[in-house]
């Protein structure tokens, strides 16, 4: 029987992430994986090969239309999906390969299995049939999510698919049926538009991107019907036949009325995610979970159960990476007896799409639901020199700041490379400022940044360029 003074359940970015930290910081540590690879969803089926898809798929895009207008002239490019489907898998094995070197150099043990909670300090790993007990003064749990399913819809990861699936179709779908407006389906509708599939998008609320500041989702809407998607709002899939060559789903209005039919080669679910507690026995053991299945967790991460810890997906909070990174090293350094912490109100956004749309802080109707007194600052990439010279002038920046303090609440922005560009309005954020701080601080020139700063020069109606 080994001891460890932790073992994390689940090598996702929260699980391998708060190994690292723990190890770091002195303590021996295992981690217990059931998947043949380590990295969890984001590695293997969520943000890096969504990703190499999005990438590849823009460049194709950019050959056939942008090059010839830059005097760049480039017969028509031909498509080789299996090529692309190659680098991305190039890109996903890379990346695990870099989780793997991660757990060697910081002497992590890697147990190849299911993880089972058995009581405090206790975890079963079972694989093939056999089972080791292994001893351990904390367990974090990092199991992560799994696809929401649509009731009586089943998910054959060939014709019905969920994101995983869509991340490998073998060939381009003629047409494709997109159930959710929300961040996958407008990522991955995006690469197999940009493919040439034609791309119909069903969406429950009566507005895309639920969550994200009302005014950009509407102009995000706008840009990507001009690219070419179909949105039907306020509707939803209640079947699909899957009994022809063309799959037939029932559309019906959200608020009820007379449903039609709309006929695709593909359909893709993607309605959200679930938390994954499967096969962790913590009921047995006793780790309470919350109204809606997920680990439930006291501020410090502990759950109901002593010495057990939960973190990521498979907690409270926006289902993102980089909430489960901070987590993990937060949990990491409360177990080390420190003062690990994560700042929920300056958690980022992104949607990786072109033009990207990155978010931090609050949104206008967030603002006005609390009741928060609120200037509002805006920049369109149309009067940013540099997007102008590039022809990408699609989209703006908007600054929320507190009317009476100007302490900078939220930043929204639409537009290229928009995902890197909000992290100059995060860091601002954690340290309090205000919009006259980032309307002071010099920016580089030429830089699709310098929206950031005459966007925060706005606030105080004194922007230079427009
Ligand atoms: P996970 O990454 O889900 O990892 C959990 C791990 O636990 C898995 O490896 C699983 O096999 C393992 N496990 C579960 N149960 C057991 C058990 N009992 N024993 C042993 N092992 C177990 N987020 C972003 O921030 N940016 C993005 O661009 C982004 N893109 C995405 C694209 C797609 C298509 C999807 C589906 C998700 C995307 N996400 C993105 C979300 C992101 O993947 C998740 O928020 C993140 O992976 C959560 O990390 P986690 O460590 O909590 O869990
Ligand atoms: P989501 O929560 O972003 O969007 C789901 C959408 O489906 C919502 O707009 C919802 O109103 C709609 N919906 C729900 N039920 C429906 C129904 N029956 N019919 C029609 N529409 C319905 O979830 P999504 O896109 O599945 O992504 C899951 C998670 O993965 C997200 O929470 C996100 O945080 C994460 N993710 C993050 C990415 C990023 O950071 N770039 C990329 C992809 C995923």
């Amino acid at each position: 029987m080994a001891t460890y003074d932790l073992v994390v359940i689940g090598t996702g970015p929260g699980g391998y992430v708060c190994a690292v930290r723990a190890s770091q910081l002195g303590m021996k540590v295992a981690v217990v994986e059931k998947n043949a690879t380590l990295g969890g969803t984001c590695l293997n089926v969520g943000c890096m090969p969504s990703k190499a898809l999005l990438h590849a798929s823009e460049m194709f895009e950019e050959a056939g239309h942008s090059f010839a207008k830059m005097g760049v002239s480039v017969s028509a490019p031909k498509l080789d999906l299996p090529a692309m489907m190659n680098f991305k898998q190039q890109g996903i094995d890379g990346n695990v390969k870099g989780v793997e070197f991660l757990m060697k150099k910081n002497k992590i043990d890697v147990l190849k299995g299911t993880g089972k909670i058995l009581g405090t300090g206790k975890v079963e790993v079972s694989a093939d049939g056999k089972s080791q007990l292994v001893e351990t003064r904390n367990i974090v749990i990092a199991t992560g999510s799994d696809i929401a399913r649509l009731k009586g819809i089943e998910i054959d990861e060939k014709r019905i698919v969920s994101s995983t699936g869509a991340l490998s179709l073998e060939k381009v779908p003629g047409k494709l049926l997109i159930v959710g407006a929300g961040v996958i389906g407008l990522e991955l509708g995006s690469v197999w538009h940009r493919l040439g599939a034609e791309v119909v998008v069903v969406e429950f609320l009566d507005r895309i991107l639920p969550g994200m500041d009302g005014e950009i989702a509407k102009q995000f809407q706008r840009i990507l019907e001009k690219q070419g998607f179909a949105f039907k709002l306020g509707a939803k899939v209640t079947a699909v036949d899957t009994s022809g060559k063309t799959l037939k789903a029932t559309i019906e209005p959200a608020a009820g009325g007379a449903a039609e039919t709309l006929e695709a080669d593909v359909v893709l679910v993607c309605i959200g995610r679930v938390p994954y507690t499967d096969a962790l026995g913590l009921k047995e053991a006793g780790v309470a979970l919350d109204n809606r299945g997920r680990v439930q967790i006291d501020p410090h991460f502990a759950t109901s159960l002593k010495g057990v810890y939960a973190i990521g997906d498979v907690v409270a909070g926006p289902m993102l990476a980089h909430k489960a990174e901070d987590e993990g090293v937060a949990v990491a350094e409360i177990i080390a007896g420190q003062a690990g912490h994560v700042n929920y109100d300056v958690i980022p956004g992104v949607v990786y799409t072109t033009p990207e749309v990155s978010s931090v802080g609050k949104t206008e109707e967030e603002l006005k639901q609390a009741g928060t007194a609120y200037t509002v600052g805006k920049f369109p990439f149309t009067a940013n020199g540099r997007s102008k010279v590039n022809q990408t002038t699609d989209g703006f920046v908007k600054i929320l700041a507190d009317a009476k303090t100007d302490r900078v609440l939220g930043v929204h922005i639409i537009g290229r490379e928009a995902g890197e560009m909000i992290h100059e309005a995060a860091v601002l954020m954690e340290f309090g400022g205000s919009a006259e701080d980032l309307a002071r601080t010099c920016h580089a020139h030429p830089t699709r940044s310098e929206a950031i700063k005459e966007a925060a020069l706005a606030v105080g109606k004194r922007a230079i360029h427009m």
